[in-house]
């Protein structure tokens, strides 16, 4: 037996040699190590058959020869990277805190036109949108103001055809709707727009939405109810409203209107320019002009339209003083909405 276990210790330092990579050490060990069938391991079991007197002696050397095949077997593991054995599964660590996916949400701008078209649709507005290119004709000829108006100087913008332009307003979507269709309407329109305009209220892109409603008998009255009821549910709480009388060349007479400017509580800033209030939309009585364009009777039908920017009253409602924030794609910025 002493023999043959010398002789499996040289055949097995031979075969450790000849290993190349941690496949064949591997093989290695399950033909001399493996306690099913390793041959180290099935000369060790017959130690029992041997003379009582040679047991202890054999047993040790036994011992010594497995001792050492398995050191050098452990050296070359190291030499082959032993951790990274893939032939083996790994166990499966079952307490390991599971891969973070980080999230997206909607921009802040998204969900507050969301908010705003969910208030008008619960006041029975239905939603439209149109095309954020847009004809001369739909932006300005059809809205009362033909080429060379002045009012067009009010707009900065941005042609792509002598008749082809990004839509300074929203404000086409009246006329593209009421073609279509006959009064009783009640419209709104969430878009972008685009002015050749930046400062830290004003940005090259930003979004509307257009409202109006053509039936018999509106009155600026309605106007004033629809809007005052919009901020209150918009804002939560009573802020006041100021109607300036403007001009719009689409309505007659036409507001804008003024919020009081949440951010310094009326008192004046930066954000309000030091009037304690802040322009969020233009408005007015629908032109006798502009329904006449669309083939409906002014004498019979009237209507109100208004225009409202949704970067301001996102600034309002969350307090922001620079509209530019929105846009920097900063998202320390946009994760806190
Ligand atoms: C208009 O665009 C009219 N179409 C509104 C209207 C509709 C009037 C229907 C009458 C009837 P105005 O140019 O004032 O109006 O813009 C409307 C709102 O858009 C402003 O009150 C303001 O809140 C916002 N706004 C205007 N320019 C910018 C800009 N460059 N950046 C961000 N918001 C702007
Ligand atoms: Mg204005």
């Amino acid at each position: 037996m002493e023999t043959q276990l010398r002789a499996l210790q040289q055949e097995a330092l031979d075969a450790l040699e000849q290993t190349t990579d941690s496949a064949s050490l591997e093989l290695f060990r399950v033909s001399y190590l493996g306690r099913k069938g390793g041959r180290l391991t099935a000369i060790l079991r017959q130690l029992g058959s041997a003379a009582p007197e040679d047991r202890p002696r054999l047993g040790q050397l036994a011992n010594e020869i497995k001792a050492d095949i398995e050191r050098l077997f452990d050296e070359r593991l190291q030499l082959f990277g032993s951790g990274t054995d893939s032939s083996r599964p790994q166990p499966v660590d079952l307490s390991l805190p599971g891969r973070y996916l980080p999230f997206g949400s909607l921009h802040p701008i998204t969900q507050v036109m969301g908010e705003i078209c969910a208030i008008f649709e619960g006041l029975g507005f239905a939603v439209a949108e149109g095309p954020d290119v847009e004809s001369d004709y739909y932006n300005f000829e059809a809205l009362n103001i033909p080429q060379h108006h002045p009012a067009r100087d009010m707009h900065d913008t941005f042609y792509v055809t002598d008749s082809i332009l990004l839509r300074t307003h929203t404000s086409p979507m009246q006329a593209r709707i009421m073609e279509k269709q006959d009064p009783p309407l009640r419209y709104i329109s969430p878009g972008k727009v685009y002015r050749c305009d930046s400062d830290i209220t004003h940005t090259p892109m930003f979004h509307q939405v257009e409202g109006f409603l053509v039936d018999r008998d509106v009155s600026f009255a309605d106007l004033k109810g629809v809007l005052t009821s919009f901020s209150q549910r918009m804002f939560q709480r009573d802020l006041a409203l100021r109607f300036r009388p403007s001009f719009f060349p689409f309505t007659e007479p036409s507001a804008e209107v003024d919020i009081a400017c949440v951010i310094c509580n009326g008192k004046g800033c930066r954000v309000c320019k030091q009037t304690g209030w802040l322009e969020i939309l233009g408005s007015g009585l629908i032109d006798p002009e502009v329904l006449t364009q669309v083939g409906y009777d002014p004498d019979i039908y009237s209507g109100f339209a208004f225009g409202m920017g949704v970067e301001r009253i996102a600034m309002l409602k969350y307090g922001i003083d620079d509209i530019r924030l929105y846009y920097e794609n900063d998202l320390r910025f946009l994760s806190q909405f």
